[in-house]
Order: structure tokens, then sequence, then C-alpha cells
């Protein structure tokens, strides 16, 4: 494959993912205050989701996952550039950069409940779950919604290729946004 192919390929990759990853980022930054398990127990005696689990950050890494989107097809409807396959400007394009950052909310938050049920307090390791709980659920959610967009867009236009290379971006923007969390405060641990 031609190097200018490949590049296209893992712009289209990061493109395509940005609003899944964006959430996490952003409730980092403006998480705090009230959790969204309202300091509730499960049955088991241990927290639903606990206390790295807000709305604050519920909700604006949602709101800015949706602006991330919003602004990613704005920017496509200005290039005109035929390789390039992004969210497109219909409707299913604008359903899915929604979907991305709910999707990614909720696998973060179920992530946290299954930490919780393995009694895991808050901010403990768990390798593949922290990493990859909410890409798997957005992606769940876009492959309900249209299955044909997810094969077409996730398996066929970004090769293995551009799928290698989401992995590996994940694991380095979720290091990556920890660290900054650390460093604000926001996070007792750097992982
Ligand atoms: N955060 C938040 N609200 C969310 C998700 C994240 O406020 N819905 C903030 C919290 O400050 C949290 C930090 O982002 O501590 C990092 O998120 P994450 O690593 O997912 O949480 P942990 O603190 O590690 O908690 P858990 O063990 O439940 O993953
Ligand atoms: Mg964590």
């Amino acid at each position: 494959m031609e190097s200018e192919v490949i590049a296209i390929i893992l712009i289209q990759s990061f493109w395509l993912i940005l609003p899944a990853y964006t959430p996490n980022s952003f409730a980092v930054i403006f998480g705090g205050g009230a959790p969204v398990d309202g300091g509730k127990m499960h049955a088991d005696g241990r927290r639903i989701f606990g206390d790295g689990k807000t709305w604050r950050g519920l909700i604006s890494g949602i709101i800015c996952g949706i602006l991330v989107g919003s602004l990613q097809i704005w920017i496509e409807m200005q290039i005109d550039y035929a390789n390039f396959i992004g969210f497109g400007p219909d409707s299913t394009g604008f359903i899915i950069i929604i979907l991305l950052p709910v999707g990614a909310m909720v696998g973060d938050l179920l992530g946290s409940y299954v930490k919780r049920r393995m009694d895991k307090p808050r901010g403990a390791k768990l390798s593949v779950l922290d990493q990859f709980d909410f890409l798997i659920i957005a992606w769940i959610f876009v492959l309900i919604f249209n299955w044909q967009w997810f094969f077409e867009r996730y398996i066929y236009d970004i090769h293995i290729f551009g799928l290698i290379f989401i992995i590996v971006l994940t694991l380095l923007l979720h290091r990556f946004t920890n660290i900054i969390g650390y460093k604000l405060g926001k996070k007792k641990e750097p992982w």
C-alpha cells in the first residue's frame, strides 16, 4: 500500500473515533462534585460506581464529545476531498456523533460498576477494562444503530492498520489524560 493511502487511513481512523475519545478526557478535567450513584451502595455493600463517576464529568464529557463531533462535521462540509470519508453531512452522521460520546460515558460507568463488584476501590487499576470499556460500548452503540455503517467505516474503510492504530492511540491517550488529571489534582493516581 502507498504511504499516502496509509496516512489517509490513519487520519480517518482518528477522525472517526475522536467523539468517543473526548468525553473521558473532558470528564477528567471538568469532573468533580456529586457522584452519579449519589453515594449509594449496591446489594454487595460496595458503592455502585464510586466517587470517580460524577454528574459533572458525565454531562461535560457527553457535551464536549458532541461539540467535537459537530465541529468535525462542519469541517467536513468545508473541505472537498474525495479520498476522505468522515461522518458525512446526513442524519446518520449526526446520530453517530451523539452515540459515540454517550456510549463512551456509559462504557466508562459500566467499567467502574464492574470494578466495584470486583472489590476494587476507586482509582484501582484494571488493565484492558480501564482502557477499552468506553471504546467497546461506544462501538456497540453504533453497531446497534447502524451495523452497515459500523462495518463500512470501522472495518472496511480503515483496514487492519486503522484498527491497530486506534488500539495504540487509546492506550497512549488513556495514559496521557490520566497524567494530566493527576497533575491537575483531579485524580489520586497517575494511571
Ligand atoms: N470523572 C468524573 N466523572 C466521570 C468520569 C470521570 O468526574 N463520569 C473524573 C473523576 O475525577 C475521575 C477521573 O475523571 O477520578 C478519572 O476517571 P477514571 O479513571 O475513569 O476514574 P477513577 O477515579 O479511576 O475511578 P474508577 O476506579 O471508577 O475507574
Ligand atoms: Mg481509573
